[in-house]
């Protein structure tokens, strides 16, 4: 029988941190409910140590939080072989760029989302334009020479519009980093479905499939959605469970047939999303939902992101 969660094809991210030093506008991380803290070492080492029982790589160090922030930032980076990872380059200290040179990061993602200054600050609360911009510049000096991959990425939302990848080579004069390229993110519902001033109302499963993640949270907490910022719908956790026993648990079983049943008392996460019907048309839903699983055998990247930016400006 076809797992409900298939660690083939699941995105994997390890939460390293769910502290952060801005609290963005468009971002779940003013609210988030749950504590912020550090990933114990001690919990780093046993997820590391069962990922590569299982061959699994890691996507992602991060859900909420900036991964910056934590202290073992290296050793952690080292357990994880292929892992990128995603931050608001606000820490991107002289030191803590050397150090991420000096791990085996294969990618690093810079958010700088737009070259407004005052935009940036509406968007980036906390931030500095100069410091972050003059952050980045400095890493990609650093950089150069260095096998990692940078991303620098421009949020599309209303506001940012009328900038385009070309304005951020040039600000960036990325011409002279063969290793740095412009990723554009389209800006979506993650703390809300309400239309907002930095993304439209949505209605429906955005991942297309609810199963698609294996995120394990801060505190040991797994989910299965990118966007359970608050880990409301755990499947279980890696204190006391292995991921093997995770995918094969019961816990899963009842979640998906929760989400066949639309019971959002069970999913009040899923429920969020789905709470808009004439948000978005179904049909919108039901293509995402296809385009998912074609994915699994024709790649779809650059159709998918054409296909975001129309729906989701
Ligand atoms: C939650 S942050 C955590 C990592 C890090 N603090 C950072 O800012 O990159 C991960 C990614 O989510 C993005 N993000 C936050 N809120 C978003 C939203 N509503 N829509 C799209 N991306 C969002 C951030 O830009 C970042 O690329
Ligand atoms: S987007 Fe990243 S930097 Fe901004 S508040 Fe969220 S977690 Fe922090």
């Amino acid at each position: 029988m076809k797992p409900i969660l298939d660690l083939r094809h699941a995105k994997i991210a390890v939460e390293l941190t769910s502290r952060c030093n801005l609290r963005c506008a468009m971002c779940p991380m003013a609210s988030l409910q749950r504590p912020l803290q550090d990933m114990p070492w001690e919990l780093v080492e046993k997820v590391a140590a069962d990922f590569r029982t299982n061959g699994l790589t890691v996507s992602w160090l991060h859900e909420m939080g900036d991964p910056l922030l934590y202290p073992r930032l290296r050793e952690a980076i080292d357990l994880f072989p292929g892992c990128s990872l995603s931050t608001n380059a606000v820490a991107l200290t002289p030191t803590v760029s050397q150090e991420i040179l000096a791990s085996s990061l294969r990618r690093i993602r810079l958010c700088v989302d737009t070259l407004k200054p005052e935009l940036y600050q509406q968007i980036r609360i906390g931030a500095r334009f100069n410091q972050t911009t003059a952050n980045i510049r400095r890493f990609l000096e650093a950089a150069k020479k260095s096998p990692i991959r940078v991303e620098i990425q421009r949020l599309i939302t209303h506001e940012t519009h009328s900038e385009s990848v070309r304005d951020f080579v040039r600000f960036f004069e990325l011409d002279r980093y063969p290793n740095a390229e412009v990723i554009e993110k389209t800006c979506e519902p993650l703390d809300t479905v309400e239309e907002t001033s930095w993304h439209q109302a949505y209605y429906g499963c955005f991942q297309g499939y609810p199963f698609r993640w294996f995120i394990v949270l801060a505190n040991g907490g797994v989910t299965h959605c990118c966007y359970d910022a608050d880990g409301q719908q755990c499947i279980g956790d890696m204190w006391t469970q292995t991921v093997q026993e995770i995918v094969q648990s019961d816990r899963l079983r009842e979640l998906a047939a929760a989400f066949r049943a639309r019971d959002w008392a069970t999913l009040p996460r899923c429920g969020e999303c789905f709470r808009h019907p004439a948000a978005k048309s179904r049909l919108y839903d039901g293509l995402v939902q296809v385009g998912t699983r074609l994915e699994r055998f024709v790649p779809l990247g650059p159709l998918k992101r054409w296909g975001r930016r129309l729906f989701n400006r």
